[in-house]
């Protein structure tokens, strides 16, 4: 469909608390996809509502993911950005692909068992049939890879079993996507516990930075970073604390390890750690100046939702008039 371009495509949810680990793992990285695929970025505000939202945050929530990831070096000229209740065609697939996915299979997503724990008075029907909406997302647009975080393979696995499936009722309807993890990025752990992935949903704010703390912010989280009763700054096993310091270090300045550990020789933790903090504040200014513009140009923001939205659609539109043929629903144009 984009002469023999392959297609990249990612979901986003509307809620703004990026932190340093999507940073470093995954979104710096993104501006280069543009290079090798046709992207699309796609802000799954449908998805958001299987879970209770307050209006008011959701819809600011949603320009400021469109936002930060324009702050975050994503051109909509060379990406498709857009706002998934902007293009009908998802939910029109949605209900399709329900017709195609087994009971079964929902049942044994790992995300609707904890959901449905964490939400027990709020199991509705979307929050089952989350994945399908998903699978609606990707197959749209035909495609290739889907880069996510090991939490959404699963997801991804019953979409290719959904593609699978139909494509076989249906030959040569849907591009059957891979599942690719972002791993040129690196992975960031918790500050608190080093031996577990930084998340934006820890309950210890000390744990985790976000993309918008501000710098005093960042150089207390920094501080308070657990590390070890050493007191020599070397990237060793065991020295998870250290380690994780490392490496958010030489991700944000580029130093290699054997440096890092030359210019902190004969200094203790505590220089280090404010070395860090400053690194990650400095890296991240630039950022948080460009988002900060951005969300004071509505108008800007919502043309380029207007834009990401008529792009898509054109894709979007194409592949449902194909699945509908096929199912002999009858087109009146
Ligand atoms: N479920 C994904 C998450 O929670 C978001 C998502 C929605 C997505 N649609 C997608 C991710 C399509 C990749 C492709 O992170």
């Amino acid at each position: 469909m984009f002469q023999d371009q392959l297609v990249s495509y990612s979901g986003v949810q509307p809620s703004g608390n990026l932190t340093i680990g999507n940073y470093l793992g995954a979104i710096r990285n993104f501006s280069s996809y543009s290079e090798k695929y046709k992207c699309f970025y796609c802000v799954v505000d449908s998805h958001a509502i299987t879970v209770r939202q307050v209006p008011a945050d959701l819809r600011r929530r949603t320009y400021e993911t469109l936002a930060l990831y324009m702050a975050c070096g994503l051109d909509p000229e060379k990406n498709t950005l857009y706002v998934q209740s902007h293009v009908h065609e998802h939910t029109d697939l949605a209900w399709i692909l329900n017709c195609f996915t087994m009971f079964g299979e929902l049942s044994r997503m790992t995300q609707f068992k904890d959901k449905s724990a964490k939400h027990s008075d709020n199991i509705n029907a979307g929050l089952f049939t989350y994945p399908v909406l998903m699978a609606s997302d990707i197959l749209l647009y035909q495609t290739d890879v889907v880069p996510v975080g090991i939490d959404q393979k699963q997801h991804v696995e019953l979409c290719r079993d959904i593609a699978n499936r139909f494509n076989q009722l249906y030959p040569d309807t849907f591009t059957v996507p891979e599942p690719i993890m972002a791993k040129s990025g690196a992975k960031i752990m918790s500050l608190a516990e080093p031996t577990k992935k930084m998340s934006k949903s820890d309950e210890n704010a000390n744990a985790v930075v976000y993309i918008l703390d501000d710098k005093d912010t960042i150089i207390r989280k920094f501080k308070r970073a657990v590390t070890d009763s050493d007191t020599c700054v070397r990237y060793a096993e065991g020295k998870d604390g250290i380690n994780n310091l490392m490496t958010v270090y030489n991700a944000f300045t580029g130093k290699t390890f054997d440096e890092i550990e030359r210019e902190f020789e004969g200094k203790g933790y505590g220089d280090f750690k404010m070395a860090v903090g400053e690194a990650c504040a400095d890296a991240l200014a630039p950022v948080q100046q460009r988002f900060k513009e951005f969300m004071a140009d509505k108008a800007m923001l919502e043309a380029q939702m207007k834009k990401g939205a008529e792009e898509a659609s054109y894709v979007a539109r194409r592949t449902l008039s194909k699945v509908q043929k096929k199912l002999g629903f009858v087109q009146v144009r």
